[in-house]
């Protein structure tokens, strides 16, 4: 038997144990690939007389195309069983993942940042843990007085800085105000500050983690209008154009004047009662927001900032509490905004 006719009979038999499409494509490598039987054939053509090349070559291309189209049955036959044995319906449409989504003071952090840039003010971030420097006796509030009580902190348990004391968890965002003073310098200077804060506070009006929002403005004749404005421009932005503000006196160390801001109540609309009852969500008309005030000279002195030539205004604002009172949530326990319940966040 000649060498052609070898081959021929091996194909024989080696197509048929071939079961899988895997061995189908392995076979094919086998005979045609760039080493396989059929060129290792054509290779010892080179050496044979003319009229031998020409015979033998014209053989090896026959049972060339016969194979290729053996395999190619095969491998035809093989796909068809595999569609069948999988069952699989090709037009049936895919599987839906279900799709996440941003936290709800995520959004509420976007939507304050673009309130504030729209009026040119620069959006800053600034250390969670922090210097008890920056967050008290920057703020005019030196160690052992008494309105450090009103912040309560968590203490990280470091030693403490012969300048700057403890560190200490940023109990709010006025801690930014001095540290954006020093940073640009000199004013004008057109703060919003948004970071979370840490208080030891756990119930169902308080997280220990929380969200603030800290506005300051300095420069040449800043003035309690100023302050107004801004902060009427944002809950109309914020609330809606029917809502509007008010201040009130109070105390805050780091400021002087000092105010506490109220927003009127979006259900009765500031008038305290519905139909001569009393505003079940407000009770007086109004409810609290921020405060705020014109920054105390002495934290002005610390930002290294003249306060014979400039005066500024601060405001800081809780931002799960206004969140709640947009959204008109009425939350029986505030901790369930960060429980990582799907049932509950999937709704914002
Ligand atoms: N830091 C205060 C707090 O956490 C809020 C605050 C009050 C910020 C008055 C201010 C301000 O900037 O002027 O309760």
């Amino acid at each position: 038997m000649d060498d052609v006719s070898k081959l021929s009979a091996k194909f024989e038999t080696d197509i048929k144990s071939v079961r899988t499409y895997k061995e189908a494509e392995a076979l094919a490598m086998t005979y045609l690939g760039r080493n396989g039987h059929i060129n290792s054939l054509l290779k010892t053509m080179k050496d044979l007389p003319t009229e031998k090349r020409k015979a033998l070559g014209s053989s090896v291309n026959e049972i060339k195309k016969s194979i290729v189209e053996h395999i190619e049955k095969k491998r035809k036959e093989l796909m068809k069983k595999m569609e069948e044995e999988t069952d699989i319906d090709v037009t049936l449409p895919g599987k839906a993942y279900p799709a996440g989504s941003l936290h709800m003071v995520t959004l509420a952090i976007e939507e304050i940042s673009r309130i504030f840039e729209k009026l040119g003010f620069v959006r800053m971030s600034y250390p969670e843990v922090e210097w008890e420097y920056y967050s008290f006796e920057a703020l005019n509030m030196p160690k052992n007085h008494p309105a450090r009580d009103d912040f309560e902190s968590f203490f990280i348990d470091t030693p403490s800085h012969d300048d700057f004391g403890k560190m200490v968890l940023s109990p709010h965002t006025s801690s930014g105000q001095v540290r954006e003073m020093l940073r640009v310098g000199a004013p004008p200077i057109r703060m919003i500050n948004i970071a979370k804060c840490y208080r030891p506070n756990w119930d169902v009006t308080h997280t220990p983690m929380f969200h603030q929002f800290e506005g300051l403005c300095v420069d040449k004749g800043i003035t309690i209008a100023n302050l107004k404005g801004t902060i009427d421009y944002f809950v109309k932005e914020f609330f809606g154009r029917q809502r509007s503000i008010r201040l009130r006196p109070f105390h805050f160390q780091f400021t002087e004047p000092s105010f506490e801001i109220d927003v009127s109540c979006g259900i009765c609309l500031g008038k305290g009662t519905i139909r001569n009852e009393k505003c079940k969500v407000c009770k007086s008309g109004w409810l609290e927001l921020a405060g705020a005030g014109m920054v105390h000279p002495n934290v002005l002195k610390a930002g290294g900032i003249d306060p014979d030539e400039f005066s500024g205004w601060a405001f800081g604002f809780g931002i799960e509490r206004p969140m709640m009172m947009k959204e008109g949530l009425k939350l029986n326990d505030m901790r369930i905004m960060y429980s990582g319940d799907i049932r509950f966040l999937e709704q914002f």
